[in-house]
C-alpha cells in the first residue's frame, strides 16, 4: 500500500474528478519521482520507502507465483490496471505471458514502464503499454490484474471498479487494497500510518467483505487470500475465480 500518502482534503469537499485529476498530477509530478525510486534498487530511499519495496515486492512475488500456479501462462492474456513504472508486467510478460496489456492513469509512469520493459529487452508485441485510467479500460482478458491502486478509491467507488475490471476478465481478477480494520483506522487516526514529509493525494483503506461481495455478484469467488506486510506497508490480496 502506498503508505505515505495522507488525507488532506475532506471527502465530502472532494468530488470524484477533482480528485482523480489530483491523483494523476501526483503521479506526473513528485508522486513520479517518489514511485519511480521506491519501485526500483535506488539507494536514495528513506526507511519508510525502503519497507514499502519491500512489502509491495512480497505482494508482486505472491501475484506471480499464484499466476504461475494456475498455468499456460503462454496461453493467456493479461491487463495490468494501474501499472505503474511496471513492477509486474514486466516480469509477468518475461516469464511468458501470451500478452500483457499494462496500463496507467499516469503518462509519466508509463513512459519508465515502457522504458524498463525495453532495457529488459521484453518485445513490444508481448507487453504493450497506454495511458488510461481504469475508467476507460476495455476488452477482454483471462486475467485482470490491479495492485495497490485502490488505494485512491473510497469504498463505493472501488467496488464499482471491482465491478468494471469483472467485466473484463474471462477467468481470474487478482486485486490489492490497504484493508479497513480498527487498529489500522486507530494508527491513521493518530498519523502513524501515513507519516512522510509529502502527503499529497487521500488514501483510502477498504472494507474486505465489501470487495467480496461485489465480486460475487459477478460471479467471482476467492481463491487464494494473503496479506502482505511491512512497516507502513499493510496490503491485502485476493485471487478471484470465475463460477
Ligand atoms: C502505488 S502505485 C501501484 C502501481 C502498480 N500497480 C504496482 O503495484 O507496482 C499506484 C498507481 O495507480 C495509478 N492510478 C491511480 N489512480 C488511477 C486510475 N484511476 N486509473 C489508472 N491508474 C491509476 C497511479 O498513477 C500509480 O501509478
Amino acid at each position: 500500500m502506498p503508505a505515505d500518502l495522507e488525507p488532506s482534503i475532506a471527502p465530502a469537499d472532494c468530488p470524484k474528478a477533482t480528485e482523480k485529476a489530483e491523483v494523476k498530477g501526483y503521479f506526473e509530478s513528485t508522486g513520479f519521482e517518489r514511485w519511480k525510486r521506491i519501485y526500483s534498487d535506488s539507494d536514495e530511499v528513506n526507511n519508510v520507502q525502503r519497507n514499502i519495496r519491500l512489502g509491495h515486492q512480497k505482494t508482486v512475488d505472491e501475484v506471480l507465483h499464484w499466476v504461475e500456479e494456475q498455468g499456460d501462462l503462454a496461453g493467456r492474456s493479461f491487463c495490468d490496471a494501474g501499472c505503474g513504472v511496471g513492477s509486474l508486467a514486466i516480469p509477468l510478460a518475461a516469464m511468458g505471458a501470451g500478452s500483457v496489456e499494462a496500463s496507467d492513469l499516469s503518462e509519466a509512469m508509463v513512459s519508465e514502464a515502457e522504458r524498463r520493459a525495453r532495457e529488459a529487452g521484453i518485445p513490444a508485441e508481448r507487453l504493450r503499454f497506454g495511458a488510461s485510467d481504469l475508467e476507460s479500460l476495455q476488452g477482454r482478458f483471462d486475467t485482470v490484474i490491479c495492485l495497490d491502486v485502490f488505494i485512491h478509491y473510497p469504498q463505493p467507488a472501488a467496488e464499482e471498479m471491482v465491478r468494471h475490471l469483472a467485466g473484463l476478465a474471462e477467468h481470474h481478477l487478482i486485486v490489492s487494497f490497504a484493508p479497513y480494520t480498527p487498529l489500522l483506522a486507530i494508527l491513521k487516526s493518530i498519523g502513524q500510518l501515513f507519516p512522510g514529509p509529502s502527503r499529497t493525494t487521500r488514501a483510502y483503506t477498504l472494507r474486505e467483505e465489501g470487495i467480496v461481495a461485489t465480486a460475487a455478484s459477478c460471479g467471482f469467488r476467492p481463491v487464494r487470500r494473503s496479506l502482505n506486510q511491512a512497516p507502513f506497508y499493510f496490503s491485502r490480496l485476493i485471487a478471484f475465480e470465475r463460477g
